[in-house]
């Protein structure tokens, strides 16, 4: 009989979304006639804007003749989206990032798993610190390769490093006082909507230089920045392309979440130690930096076949004047409505942060409820679905996420809605 990966034993019950709409789906069976609105999961709702979708048509049309057909693309993606990318969201920031240091993915989900390959397999081989509360794929892929002990009574896996980000922080964990060898940051963040200073990410990237750390840096919810002082990239500090992977995603920014676009930014500075002895061929002698470069383009196109044509063509898109005028307006209605969240529940009594620089809303539970009978009380009650900060990690009880990803029209009734309910 095959042996499985018995880490995956050690998981908690489901993945926070998926155990999320099984409750709601239960709910939902038994009362056919409630209306339910969904602001749990982070999961857009407006179609594409009209320059994306003009630019996927024409490469339907491409796709459809012999002269202009395509097969397999590079893994790493096509250089028209890789050049585009890297002038556009790298270059014109200031930021020194080269075309192949972009490589296009499918998502910032997978890609955030996935990267655990190229680094050490062994609990012992990586002090690996995440955010807590935390978008819940770092915790888990971590889990699943091996990199932790089981969960102790409050669910926190031994062998990680929680970082708080609480209210008194700002929800802007401070530096650990330990080293560590990668450190997952998110800004703005995923689920609390807190974002960094230039300052607080410089903090940072001195740390990863003097301790040699890799920082994952998941920038997904950048384009939600309106504050002008607030860097959209961890590249914009100096010193970050030694020390700092960043991941980014047209998910929110553009409305992709079924289309299916990302990348992943890995300079060539950026190095890994191996070990003393590590058996490759001869010139790798003992206990070298190999660039983490090297190691993520050769999983790359061993694991994948990048992204289809048409959605790379699509992504393109984004960056044509006219693309960036719709998806700049797609971006602001998810704010307007961020807004209303924030002020309604405000209004309510409610505590509120983030959703300024971010499409998340993080509410203090009304009258000390946990997060989950919040949800609860917020489903049965009200039909409004959101998430329970819990389920992001301890310093999340005592919140739930509201998603400014919906209809105007939705989110005017949910607002109502909550407001009567709490
Ligand atoms: C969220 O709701 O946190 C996100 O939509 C989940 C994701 O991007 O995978």
């Amino acid at each position: 009989m095959a042996q499985i990966n018995d880490n995956y034993l050690k998981l908690k019950a489901g993945y926070l979304f998926p155990e999320i709409g099984r409750r709601v789906a239960a709910y939902a069976k038994a009362n056919p006639s409630a209306k339910i609105i969904r602001m749990g999961i982070g999961d857009v709702t407006e179609p594409l804007p009209a320059t994306i979708v003009e630019a996927m048509h024409r490469a339907v049309d491409e796709m459809s003749r012999r002269e202009t057909f395509r097969g397999y693309g590079p893994e790493q993606g096509y250089d028209f989206l890789r050049e585009a990318i890297a002038k556009n969201d790298y270059v014109s920031r200031g930021c020194d990032i080269a075309a192949d240091e972009v490589f296009v993915s499918d998502g910032s989900k997978c890609d955030g798993g996935n990267i655990l390959d190229i680094f050490g397999p062994r609990r012992e081989d990586n002090v690996i610190a995440v955010c807590d509360p935390v978008y819940p794929i770092y915790v888990d892929t971590n889990v699943m390769a091996g990199h932790t002990g089981a969960a102790d009574e409050k669910g926190e896996y031994q062998g990680l490093i929680y970082l708080r980000a609480t209210a008194d922080n700002h929800f802007s964990p401070a530096i650990p006082n330990q080293r560590v060898d990668i450190v997952y940051l998110c800004f703005p963040n995923n689920p609390t909507g807190a974002v960094a200073t230039r300052e607080q990410l410089a903090e940072w990237v001195e740390y990863a230089q003097a301790n040699e750390s890799v920082i994952l840096f998941d920038a997904a919810y950048e384009a939600y920045i309106t504050d002008a002082s607030i860097p959209h990239s961890i590249y914009e500090i100096p010193g970050a392309r030694d020390v700092a992977i960043e991941f980014r995603s047209f998910s929110k920014t553009a409305g992709f979440t079924g289309v299916r676009c990302a990348y992943t930014v890995v300079p060539k500075t950026v190095m890994g130690h191996a070990k003393p002895g590590a058996s490759d061929p001869g010139s790798r002698g003992a206990g070298t930096s190999i660039p983490l470069h090297q190691l993520w383009n050769r999983r790359h196109t061993t694991k994948f076949n990048s992204v289809s044509y048409i959605v790379q063509r699509a992504a393109e898109a984004t960056y044509t004047d006219a693309g960036r005028q719709q998806v700049r307006a797609l971006v602001a209605f998810y704010l307007e409505n961020a807004k209303l969240i924030r002020e309604g529940l405000i209004s309510a009594g409610l505590t509120c942060f983030g959703g300024v620089n971010a499409p998340y809303v993080w509410v203090k539970t009304p009258k000390n409820k946990t997060s989950w009978d919040t949800f609860d009380l917020l489903l049965k009650e009200a039909n409004v679905v959101v998430t329970p900060g819990s389920g992001f990690g301890i310093s999340g009880e005592g919140y739930f996420r509201v998603s400014a990803f919906n209809s105007r029209e939705n989110v005017t009734e949910a607002i109502g809605r909550i407001r009567r309910v709490v």
